[in-house]
C-alpha cells in the first residue's frame, strides 16, 4: 500500500500542527505558571505532552507505509492572555481548528481510496470530540466563577488534578 505525494504532505502538515499545538499549550502553561495558577499549568503541560504524542502517531502510520517524515518550522506561541479565561477559550478555538484540519485530512484519505490510512484516522476524529469537549467543559467552569478569586483558586485546583 502507498500513499499519494498529496496524503504524505497531508499528514506531514498535521504532524507539524500537532507539535504547533504542542507549543501553543506549552506557552499556556507559562503564562499561567506566571500568574501563579498552578493548577491550570500543569493542565496545559499535560495537553502539550498529548499533543506530541499525537505527532508521534502520525509519524508512525507515516513510517508504517514507508512515506518520508519532513518536519517544518513551528511558530512562536502566543505568550500573553488577558485572564485564566482566555488561556482556555483559545484552547477551546484551536482544538476546533484542529478537528477541521483532521476532517480535511480524512476526508483526502478517504477521496485518495486511502482506506486503511482512513480508518488509522478515526483515532484522531474521535479523540478531537474529547478534545473539544475537556476545553469547553473547563471554559464553562470558569465562566460559572467569573470573577470570585476563591472559587476560580478551587477551579485552578481541579485543574491540576489532571495527571502529567
Ligand atoms: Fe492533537 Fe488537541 O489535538
Amino acid at each position: 500500500m502507498k500513499l499519494s505525494p498529496a496524503m504524505i504532505e497531508a499528514m506531514n502538515k498535521q504532524i507539524n500542527l500537532e507539535l504547533s499545538s504542542a507549543y501553543v499549550y506549552l506557552g499556556m502553561a507559562a503564562w499561567c505558571d506566571n500568574a501563579h495558577f498552578r493548577g491550570s499549568a500543569r493542565w496545559f503541560r499535560a495537553q502539550s505532552k498529548e499533543e506530541v504524542e499525537h505527532a508521534m502517531k502520525l509519524y508512525r502510520y507515516l513510517a508504517e507505509y514507508d512515506a518520508p517524515v519532513t518536519m517544518a518550522a513551528i511558530p512562536a506561541p502566543k505568550a500573553e492572555y488577558g485572564s485564566l479565561l482566555e488561556t482556555f477559550e483559545g484552547a477551546l478555538a484551536h482544538e476546533r481548528m484542529v478537528s477541521a484540519s483532521i476532517e480535511k485530512l480524512y476526508e483526502l484519505a478517504m477521496s485518495e481510496k486511502a482506506h486503511a490510512l482512513a480508518v488509522q484516522l478515526q483515532w484522531f476524529l474521535t479523540e478531537q470530540v474529547e478534545e473539544e469537549m475537556v476545553a469547553r467543559k473547563a471554559v464553562g467552569s470558569l465562566k460559572v466563577v467569573g470573577d470570585d478569586m476563591v472559587a476560580k483558586m478551587e477551579v485552578d485546583r481541579y485543574f491540576g488534578s489532571r495527571g502529567e
